[in-house]
């Protein structure tokens, strides 16, 4: 058996495929699936999630993989992702990819590409999107909202075997062999977070050349009936804190098959990339100014209120000074 790690030439035949199905899959059948999933009822259901396309003149069919919002200005995805041959458009605030345009859209600047990233065994499997503009997050309101991501620090909280997770996704809802069945709306299916040790990815007699590193790890469910697919790639998959606020644990990798009995979805371990996406960051342009989901803003209008302080005080002094001056000529 070998994994399903699509090259770019998959990804763009997801995109073909997904032209020729058109409109007639909009809506899901009862019980459709991710795999094993239910569509999101609304955009502000998973706000941090988005869509990449390659193409803005026909957003729909050019759509293929998924990423999530960690500020205004960037995304951050699945290396194998990388389109970097044609320009990649991000659209945040949607869940239905015909209507990708009436979110908010912005154009790719920038790939970063973890350095490590290994396209054979999938190792570092992540990768940072700079966008040309920022995102007007005000403007699509609670349809997206920028997530925090685990770290080594609350990783052990958060992402013990068992824990519920969220992933989501416009990925493929039919895993039997050579079917495609993709969907407009996105969907979303509960994971739990599991050991890949006595998974079919344990047996080196099967799976040599795919080790699961320690910047891996596996989701799915007992009965194997619920995973990401293909096009779901790239995307959250998300835990909880106690509070209930969303952090994104996981970006959807690869996976023998999808819905495999004995191989559950393998995702991108993000609690290992903290300082790597902070210094990709800070050294590439913009601190972030965007409302967390569950966060309170630390306002830009507090900022404006501040220059206004500053500029204040500075006339009173300027006027002081002349008035001292002249003062000081009428006395002479
Ligand atoms: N690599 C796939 C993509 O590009 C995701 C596959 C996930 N597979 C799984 N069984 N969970 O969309």
């Amino acid at each position: 058996m070998t994994p399903t790690r699509p090259t770019l030439l998959a990804i763009t035949s997801i995109a073909a495929t997904v032209a020729t199905l058109g409109t007639t899959v909009a809506t899901a059948a009862p019980g459709a699936k991710i795999i094993g999933g239910t569509p999101a009822d609304s955009a502000s259901d998973y706000p941090w999630q988005v869509a990449l396309f390659s193409n803005k003149s026909n957003f729909f069919t050019t759509f293929y993989c998924g990423g999530t919002l960690l500020s205004e200005r960037w995304i951050i995805t699945a290396a194998h992702c990388a389109d970097v041959s044609d320009t990649t458009y991000v659209a945040a605030g949607i869940i239905d990819l015909d209507k990708a345009l009436s979110g908010e859209v912005a154009k790719v600047e920038q790939w970063y590409i973890h350095p490590a990233f290994d396209s054979n065994t999938f190792n570092n499997d992540i990768a940072l999107l700079k966008l040309e503009e920022p995102l007007k997050l005000a403007n699509c309101g609670e349809t997206c909202i920028a997530i925090d991501t685990v770290t080594a620090d609350n990783e052990a909280d958060l992402m013990f075997e068992n824990a519920t997770t969220i992933i989501s996704g416009w990925g493929n809802r039919d895993n039997s062999e050579g079917a495609d069945d993709y969907p407009t709306i996105l969907h979303f299916a509960e994971v739990y977070i599991t050991s890949c040790e006595g998974t079919g990815y344990s047996d080196v007699d099967v799976y040599p050349n795919y080790p699961i590193t320690s910047n891996m790890f596996c989701a799915g469910t007992a009965d194997f009936s619920r995973d990401t697919c293909q096009g779901d790639s790239g995307g959250p998959l998300v835990v909880f804190d106690t509070d209930q606020t969303p952090l994104l644990g996981g970006i959807t990798s690869w996976g023998e098959g999808c819905a495999i009995a004995n191989f559950p979805g393998v995702y991108t371990r993000l609690s290992m990339y903290k300082a790597w996406i902070d210094t990709t960051i800070t050294d590439n342009c913009c601190a972030p100014t965007t409302v967390l989901i569950n966060r309170i803003e630390n306002s830009r209008d507090d900022k404006y209120k501040m220059l206004g302080l500053v500029e204040g005080w500075l006339l009173l002094v300027l006027v002081g000074l002349y008035l001292l001056q002249s003062r000081g000529r009428e006395s002479r």
